[in-house]
């Protein structure tokens, strides 16, 4: 079927102006605006829609509040498209628009589309790391004022039961199972995608207790922009979810921000790419499987932080040193 991408994401919100705002601070660039729709779009061509939470236009909401309300993932081939929709027709309704885009609901009632990809290959300039007897940069290194998010490269879900989503994802639609936590939680990629997931669908303990959106990723340039962009973030006053930190489970590090649109949106550098010779694991669903390290609140943890925010000045280390 190869799900390659995903292409575009839409919420359901109920301020478009503080929408409007956080996404602008992330680093997407606005690309269309008017009274009931806001349109951004990442480096690769990806979007995220924002519309108001009562919008007809979107597909029915999977939780009380603000959330993703669609994801459209991107095929190879218009021919992949017309497979999915003549797949996943045999028991659902879907939904053909103008632009050749399928909509439909997964076994869960969560919304999703399908459309030959739009994306564009992106490439990050080389940062030139320096590491022993490996000169990559003779001169300074790059500090990111903000984030310009390149790729949009996966969203997860809370999901109250696995079983239904697995079936429709891996046996029908052709996703691929690249890690998981036993029995809880699958971390999903497009058949034709090499990135380690696109889809992490988790039943927290197995308890079977929510359906919800979590959060949506965003691949960075290099990992200086994961910095720049969440120190930028914490200066325009936007809560760190989590991090940043770096995950065990496809080894990325990661910075997330609490999102008015629903769930969290996370900066992403150096994700696993999935290769020939990828053997999927099974880890066990505990904290240290979950970060390898991480910051609970961003930068309000750092001693330099809280001293720019009090105004006070950072000692320099004789200073330290000598009271
Ligand atoms: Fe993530």
């Amino acid at each position: 079927m190869n799900v390659a991408t995903i292409d575009a994401v839409s919420y359901g919100v109920t301020d478009l102006a503080e929408a409007r705002r956080f996404w602008s601070d992330f680093g997407l660039s606005l690309q269309g605006e008017d009274r009931d729709r806001l349109l951004f779009g990442s480096l690769d061509g990806s979007h995220v829609e924002v519309r108001h939470r009562d919008d007809p236009a979107l597909p029915p909401p999977i939780e009380s509040g603000p959330g993703v309300r669609e994801v459209i993932f991107g095929c190879r081939s218009p021919a992949d498209v017309a497979a999915i929709a003549a797949e996943i027709s045999r028991d659902r309704e879907v939904r053909e628009d103008g632009d050749g885009t399928i909509h439909a609901l997964d076994p869960l009632g969560i919304g999703i589309g399908f459309r030959a990809s739009r994306c564009k290959p992106v490439v990050a300039p080389d940062p030139g790391f320096n590491m022993p007897g490996r000169v990559g940069r003779r001169d300074r290194a790059r500090f990111y004022a903000a984030a310009h998010p390149m790729e949009m490269t996966h969203l997860a879900f809370m999901v109250p039961r696995t079983e239904p989503e697995l079936d429709f994802y891996v046996r029908r639609l052709g996703f691929k199972v690249s890690d998981s936590y036993r029995g809880t939680g699958y971390f999903l990629r497009g058949g034709a995608s090499v990135n380690h997931h696109n889809l992490f669908l988790l039943d927290p303990g197995g308890k079977g207790e929510r359906l919800g959106f979590h959060h949506l990723a965003f691949e960075m340039a290099d990992i200086h922009e994961v910095f720049g962009g969440g120190l930028h973030m914490t200066r325009k006053g936007w809560p760190t979810m989590l991090g940043p930190g770096r995950h065990p489970v496809s080894s990325c590090y990661f910075w997330y921000f609490l999102n008015p649109c629903g769930g969290g949106a996370e900066y992403d550098f150096d994700s696993d790419i999935v290769g020939e010779s990828w053997v999927p694991r099974e880890f066990e669903q505990t904290p240290e499987a979950f970060a390898e390290w991480c910051l609970q609140s961003g930068m309000e943890e750092s001693l330099l932080y809280r001293g720019v925010q009090t105004g006070d000045t950072i000692s320099p280390k004789a200073d330290r040193q000598s009271s």
